[in-house]
């Protein structure tokens, strides 16, 4: 898909057909999640790509602002070290992944990692060690329908010309 179709069908999708996503795709995702551009190329990402059904039903239930986790084919744990800008860096790997997800018509939508009180119960579950911080939970599966766009704020309301 062309890159702009891309990004303008990227929608969040939070119900998926109870299909799998090939291995080789979901590294293709941490592909595109790995090319993002990080503060001074520090890298300090890390993706853990779940797929284990039992595995997905506990961050479910741990990450509770994203409960439909448990219905997806994967889920991709983005991480980063505790570095100056780890939050900018993971938030670049993230985005690049979710438009790769729309890429290739699969859905995906970005949990909260971040600031959450379940962050420190995902990475026990997920055995990270406490000096990284979880920045996204990615759940990828096939779209169970038509993803479904949310209405953005218009070009002319958010572009500024020269000055605000
Ligand atoms: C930092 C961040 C955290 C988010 N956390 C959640 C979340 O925990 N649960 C959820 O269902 N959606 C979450 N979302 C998705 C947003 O709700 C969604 O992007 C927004 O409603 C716009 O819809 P769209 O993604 O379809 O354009 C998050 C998005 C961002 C950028």
């Amino acid at each position: 898909m062309e890159i702009f179709d891309a990004i303008a069908k990227r929608a969040s999708v939070r119900e998926y057909k109870g299909e799998p996503v090939d291995k080789a795709l979901l590294e293709k995702l941490v592909d595109a999640g790995r090319r993002a551009p990080s503060a001074r190329k520090v890298e300090p990402w890390e993706f853990i790509v779940v797929t284990d059904q039992k595995a997905l039903k506990e961050l479910g239930r741990i990450a509770n602002t994203g409960s439909f986790i448990k219905d997806a084919a994967a889920c991709i744990v983005v991480y980063s070290s505790d570095t100056k800008y780890y939050l900018e860096d993971g938030a670049a790997a993230t985005e690049n992944v979710l438009i790769a997800v729309s890429g290739l018509g699969l859905g995906a939508c970005w949990v909260a990692g971040d600031k959450k009180p379940y962050a420190s119960e995902v990475s026990a579950l997920l055995g990270v060690p406490k000096e990284f911080k979880l920045i996204s939970l990615i759940p990828v599966g096939w779209p169970l329908k038509e993803p479904c766009q949310e209405k953005k704020r218009s070009l002319a309301d958010v572009l500024h010309r020269e000055k605000f």
